[in-house]
């Protein structure tokens, strides 16, 4: 899966957009040379560099429109030519290194400003552990991934990459031929070569709702008992407050320096590199007095922090809180919209319009206001309730986020409370086609997928369940064995249905055939979990339709 798409867009937008403003300033220089060198457009857009048989590794960054602080063309020509583009030495330099046409990248030098990459280790190779560690290395930076899970290692050194997100693969395989990125499952090893650890495993939910911090501590007291100097451990899974207070007691008796900080991940799966890369803020928890683990993450972060805006510093305990209230926050929004979708059927309203209406206030936004089949994935679920229980543990009761979560666990049985109406209550023996069991669209993560309810449900009321996605497939086999078919073709699923159930709005299913559909079905029954197809009239087309909290259109 090729990853330029979202790079491109990134380099045309901004370079296309920024560089006319730029006036007399020195990158002009930088792109003068450019053109008489290597016969570059001056615009430097990405089609540019592709059509002149380069590769764009990473957007030329202008990101408060002022300068292109840090351009590198880097390729394998003995040349160097050395282009001076302002006065502030943090981003001096920019270097040309000219050759043949078809051998060069644009990538970024940010490392440059001080000298050398910094090492890390990112310990936890999953989706955040693998997103963070490759980025890092793409920044410039020496990273090694480390896992207790060889198998993952072990694919991961061929570049098979065990999740599915958009450009990793390539990212990944760039990177390690650059000799940037490592992979290894001795963290003992890792360890003693880097002066930042990044620990990223799961922290799932226990039975009480509270995150179980067992891999972490476990982490941590590895990495403490092989480091040789002296170390900052960040912590980057989600972790509830009092958790970087906790490691650092936990590791007291190291006879080095460890300074823990609190560095909380904000990426969206499906579009995880680009979240990563871009971010709207980086958000660094450190102790007063923990000035190197502070300037460690200064450093490591300069290449995504070129306009100094993105980090936000604060403290550990305020760092932790902000993640969960980030999450709770956007949770909170979808279990409101779900709620107010079952008043907007009972009363004639239409859930889409209010959106639009509410969404318009520029207090509110238009964001996370979606009706659909309830929230799910790796973190809000457990997030919030883990923000609930630590709150408890001080003797707090968090009643919003509480019934954010209430309602989403009540929402969840909504497919199944439809079909059950529409067919008399007696879903035995009925044939339900689903399309979509990621929880979003862009990821094959299934984790508290509504789509798993819904099948338990369904499966429970004696249906038959045939169902497709681009990309979760397997991981749905992984719970459900052979007790869901599930087809290749997304077609497939519709034969003999006695009704069809969309979950995940993935861009393949935006604008299906209804005519094969209709053939292809015992009954035309559609129920949209995401209102994606609201605007085509289907019941003019002979379809029985419903979406959520929707009025359909009727001529
Ligand atoms: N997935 C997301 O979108 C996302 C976003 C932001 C934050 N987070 C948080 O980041 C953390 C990681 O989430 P994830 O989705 O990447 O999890 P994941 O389950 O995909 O990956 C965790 C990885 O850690 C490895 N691991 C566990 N214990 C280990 C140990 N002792 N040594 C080495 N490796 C070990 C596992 O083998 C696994 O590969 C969680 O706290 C999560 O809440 C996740």
């Amino acid at each position: 899966m090729s990853h330029r798409g979202c790079r491109e867009t990134n380099v045309d937008h901004r370079v296309r957009a920024e560089l006319p403003s730029l006036g007399d300033h020195p990158i002009r220089r930088l792109r003068s040379a450019l053109l008489e060198q290597l016969r570059v457009p001056l615009e430097l857009s990405t089609n540019d560099v592709l059509q002149a048989g380069g590769e764009v590794t990473t957007e030329v960054l202008c990101p408060d429109g002022a300068a292109l602080h840090e351009a590198e063309v880097l390729n394998d020509a003995p040349a160097r030519h050395a282009v001076d583009i302002g006065q502030d030495q943090r981003r001096l330099q920019s270097v040309l290194v000219p050759g043949s046409p078809s051998g060069w990248h644009l990538s970024r030098c940010a490392n440059r400003c001080y000298g050398s990459a910094v090492k890390l280790c990112v310990i936890g190779t999953g989706y955040v552990g693998l997103v963070s560690g490759t980025c890092f290395a793409a920044t410039g930076q020496r990273v090694i991934c480390v896992d207790k899970d060889a198998s993952k290692i072990k694919r991961l050194r061929r570049y098979e990459i065990p999740i599915y997100e958009p450009g990793i693969e390539d990212l990944v395989e760039e990177n390690v031929k650059a000799g940037r990125l490592t992979f290894s499952t001795d963290l003992a090893s890792a360890v003693r070569d880097v002066d930042l650890a990044f620990i990223a495993v799961g922290t799932p939910p226990t039975l009480d709702g509270e995150a179980d911090l067992s891999a972490v501590f476990g982490v941590a007291q590895e990495l403490v008992k092989h480091a040789t100097h002296d170390l900052a451990i960040v912590l980057k899974s989600t972790v509830p407050v009092g958790t970087n207070a906790q490691v650092q007691r936990l590791i007291a008796d190291s006879e080095h320096d460890v300074q823990v900080v609190s560095n909380p991940e904000f990426l969206k799966e499906g579009a995880a590199i680009n979240d990563f890369m871009y971010p709207d803020r980086i958000v660094i928890g450190v102790r007063p007095g923990h000035d190197r683990a502070r300037r460690l993450m200064d450093r490591v972060y300069h290449p995504l922090n070129l306009s100094s805006t993105k980090i936000v510093w604060m403290n550990p305990e305020s760092a932790e809180v902000t993640k969960y209230a980030a999450n709770t926050m956007l949770a909170m929004r979808i279990s409101f919209m779900n709620e107010l979708a079952v008043l907007c059927e009972e009363v004639g309203a239409d859930v889409q319009s209010v959106r639009h209406g509410v969404g318009s206030d520029p207090r509110i936004g238009p964001q996370f206001l979606h009706a659909g089949p309830g929230y799910g994935g790796s973190c809000f679920p457990k997030d919030v309730k883990a923000l609930v229980a630590t709150a408890r543990r001080h003797g707090i009761e968090l009643e919003l986020a509480d019934a954010t979560n209430r309602v989403n666990v009540r929402h969840r049985s909504f497919v199944v409370r439809k079909l059950k109406r529409h067919f008399d209550n007696d879903l035995a023996g009925k044939r339900i086609a689903i399309w979509g069991l990621a929880f979003k669209p862009g990821t094959d993560d299934v984790r508290e997928s509504p789509s798993i309810t819904t099948i338990d449900f369904l499966i429970n009321e004696g249906c038959e369940i045939v169902a497709h996605d681009p990309e979760a497939m397997e991981n749905i086999r992984e719970i459900f064995g052979d007790k869901v078919g599930l087809v290749d073709e997304a077609y497939d699923a519709l034969k003999g249905a006695d009704a069809l159930v969309l979950l995940t709005e993935w861009r393949e299913y935006q604008y299906p055939e209804f005519d094969r559909i209709k053939e292809l079905m015992r009954t035309p029954v559609i129920l949209d979990g995401r209102n994606i197809w609201v605007t085509y009239r289907l019941p003019e087309q002979g379809f029985e339709y419903e979406g959520v909290g929707i009025q359909i259109a009727t001529s």
